[in-house]
């Protein structure tokens, strides 16, 4: 088995391989990861791809996401082996992370992984009914300050993903607040991240309105339990390898997704 770096012309493929996984990227999304810093892997068997993982780096964390094994090849090692990859091509970051399904969390404990954060997979449970709870959120411009948010409470640097994210969204604000929510408005997969709260009660408005303004069935990969108008889809842990992340509970609403983290 090999494992290179994807090239265009493996998109397609992995789009195929991706999309029996229920992920619903395009091959925009792989040319995407690499716009914005992120390095795609496939393990290749005589030219038969069996699996892919993608790589982010974020100054002093390594990202890892998108990590995959053909149903007819698990169980033989292969995923470990892409994961020794990725810690080799991340070798000197102070953290290594990633999010995983609760399906999947077994695996990464089993290579060395602890559970850092459970976070859960969800969308609006009524989103007719909460249409217009998009009153105190406003459009506005991404700028440095958010940025220097995000890096607080989440506790990684990515400029990069940020500022691309919001050029492909649209980027929203409480009224008379700060903190702030990015809006993907994709027709495969809308979803909203990161949302950050300035002030403790503000966050959850600002999700529900970022919500209702990505469309129907948008995601959001939220910290908390138990918000009223949620429907709770999956959990999601954050694992981690080496320094334990910073996380800042009081403002951190949602992660930027899955992918990005
Ligand atoms: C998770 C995944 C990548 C693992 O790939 P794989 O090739 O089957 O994994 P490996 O054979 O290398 O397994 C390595 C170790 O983890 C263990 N393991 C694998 N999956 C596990 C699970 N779900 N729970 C507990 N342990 C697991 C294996 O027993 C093995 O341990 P051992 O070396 O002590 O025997 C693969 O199952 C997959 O593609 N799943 C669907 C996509 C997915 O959910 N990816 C994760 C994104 S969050």
């Amino acid at each position: 088995m090999e494992i290179r770096e994807a090239e265009p012309k493996d998109f397609p493929e992995l789009v195929l391989m991706t999309e029996k996984e229920g992920w619903n990227y395009t091959e925009d999304d792989f040319h995407w990861f690499s716009l914005v810093g992120g390095k795609t892997l496939v393990a290749a068997n005589q030219g038969e791809m069996i699996g892919m993982v993608t790589v982010f780096d974020y100054g002093d964390t390594g990202w890892i996401s998108n990590l995959l094994v053909r149903p007819k090849e698990r169980g033989h090692g292969i995923g470990g082996e892409i994961l020794s990859e990725c810690k080799r091509l991340l070798k000197g970051k102070k953290t290594v992370a990633l999010f995983s399904y609760e399906r999947s969390t077994g695996f990464y404990e089993a290579n060395e992984f602890k559970i850092d954060i459970e976070a859960y997979l969800v969308s609006l449970k009524d989103r007719d009914r909460i249409q217009g709870r998009t009153g105190s959120v406003i459009g506005t411009e991404l700028d440095e300050s958010m940025i220097r948010m995000d890096q607080e409470c989440f506790g990684y640097e990515r400029r990069k993903v940020i500022k691309e994210l919001a050029k492909r969204g649209m980027v929203l604000k409480p009224e008379g607040g700060d903190g702030f929510a990015i809006v993907r408005r994709d027709p495969v997969e809308p979803s909203v991240g990161p949302v950050i709260s300035g002030k403790t009660g503000t966050g959850n408005e600002l999700l529900i309105g970022a919500l209702v303004l990505a469309g129907p069935n948008a995601k959001a990969v939220v910290l908390e339990e138990g918000i009223k108008p949620l429907k709770y889809e999956e959990r999601i842990s954050r694992l981690y390898l080496g320094a334990p992340l910073k996380i800042d509970r009081c403002r951190a609403v949602a992660f930027a997704g899955l992918e990005l983290g």
